[in-house]
């Protein structure tokens, strides 16, 4: 297939290029590389051992994307474009949801003029709020989102779902990340956080590497077997290997379908950074620090249907997210500026 990854130079976009090329798709990207850089892509083809099409546009450019279906003829597309900090998101809700929904109301309308109706979407676990139990089955109830962010990714997939209900050709999969971590086996492609970290792993492999002085663990007295927070922590191959998946079940059914993607196994702060310091025979010096605001106890995967529907279940162990992230920072110890 032809497929089009918007934000496809991003950490999960960059993953999944190079899984979908291995499968024998052609890649697509549209990015404006606002938090993403063009070496990224360059990496990609590295490592696909041949060449992708990139446009440097916004998916909210109307004109532009038109360019981008007219120009190549696009079975499907994966939507990963979208600002994705969830503090900032707080501090500018308006830009939020003006970027984050424009630039899908704009993608969607594009698809739907030039009869293109596959659909991938990058929705994310935060769509569950505060759990009342784990793990999170798709089919669960969200009370509501702790931020705008998270609002953007509930009603992107309300919109997709719509869209489907409206017209049923259309095929749709709003794909619900847990916690993507490590990088790509190379060490060539990884997460380039702008600034000083807010995620776990990439403020760990900075600490690491001595460009911070500490980690702080947010709170040790939630209600979990060390009192840290537990997470679905998810390798980032085997996150884009989902993708290619769902590619394909979009290519063979009509519908709509949420699907986690998660490993269904939750490892809180402590055991990330034991396991972390194992590993690769290094020390992470850290303090506990109070809970950090929006936070919840645990949040892990039911990941029982991305098995029944897309076939599809993760290969990759804690140990090999602690390594290739720990690689990645080490062959790339200031991201992709030389
Ligand atoms: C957040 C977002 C999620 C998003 C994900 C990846 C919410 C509520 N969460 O998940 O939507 O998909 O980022 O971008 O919207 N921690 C520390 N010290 C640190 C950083 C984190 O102890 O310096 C702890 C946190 O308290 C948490 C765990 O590590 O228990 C994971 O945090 P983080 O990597 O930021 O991801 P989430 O908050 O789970």
């Amino acid at each position: 297939m032809r497929i089009l990854c918007t934000g496809g130079a991003g950490f999960i976009g960059s993953h999944t290029c190079v899984e979908l090329m291995a499968a024998g798709h052609d890649v697509i990207v549209v990015d404006n590389y606002v938090n993403s850089q063009p070496e990224a892509l360059k990496r990609v083809e590295e490592l696909a051992g041949r060449a992708l099409k990139s446009y440097e546009c916004d998916c909210a450019d109307r004109e532009a994307m038109n360019r981008v279906f007219d120009e190549n003829e696009i079975d499907a597309v994966i939507h990963f474009a979208g600002l994705k900090a969830v503090g900032e998101s707080v501090q500018q809700p308006l830009r939020y949801y003006r970027n984050n929904l424009d630039a899908t109301l704009t993608l969607v309308e594009v698809m739907a003029a030039h009869g293109c109706k596959r659909i991938v979407f990058s929705s994310s676990a935060t769509v569950y709020g505060v759990p009342d139990e784990v793990p999170l089955r798709e089919d669960m109830f969200c009370k509501g989102c702790t931020n705008p962010y998270g609002w953007t990714k509930y009603m992107i997939e309300k919109i997709l779902q719509d869209v489907h209900t409206a017209d049923p050709e259309w095929s749709v999969v709003l794909l619900r990340y847990f916690n993507p971590i490590g990088a790509h086996e190379s060490g060539r492609i990884g997460e380039n956080p702008n600034g000083i970290p807010n995620n776990l792993m990439p403020y760990i492999t900075r600490v690491a590497a001595g460009q911070l002085k500490q980690l702080s663990v947010f709170g040790s007295d939630y209600d979990t077997p060390d009192g840290t927070g537990v997470r679905d922590y998810i390798h980032v191959v085997d996150l884009a290997r989902g993708h290619v998946d769902a590619c394909a079940w979009a290519a063979a059914n009509k519908g709509c379908e949420i699907i986690n993607l998660g490993t269904g196994v939750g490892y809180s702060v402590l055991e990330l950074v034991k396991a972390f310091e194992r590993v690769n025979g290094i020390k992470v010096p850290y303090v506990i620090a109070p809970r950090r605001p929006g936070d919840v106890a645990a949040c892990y995967a039911d990941p029982a249907k991305a098995e029944r529907v897309l076939g599809w279940r993760t290969e990759k162990t804690l140990d090999d997210m602690c390594r290739d992230a720990w690689r990645y920072q080490c062959q790339n110890p200031n991201g992709y500026n030389a």
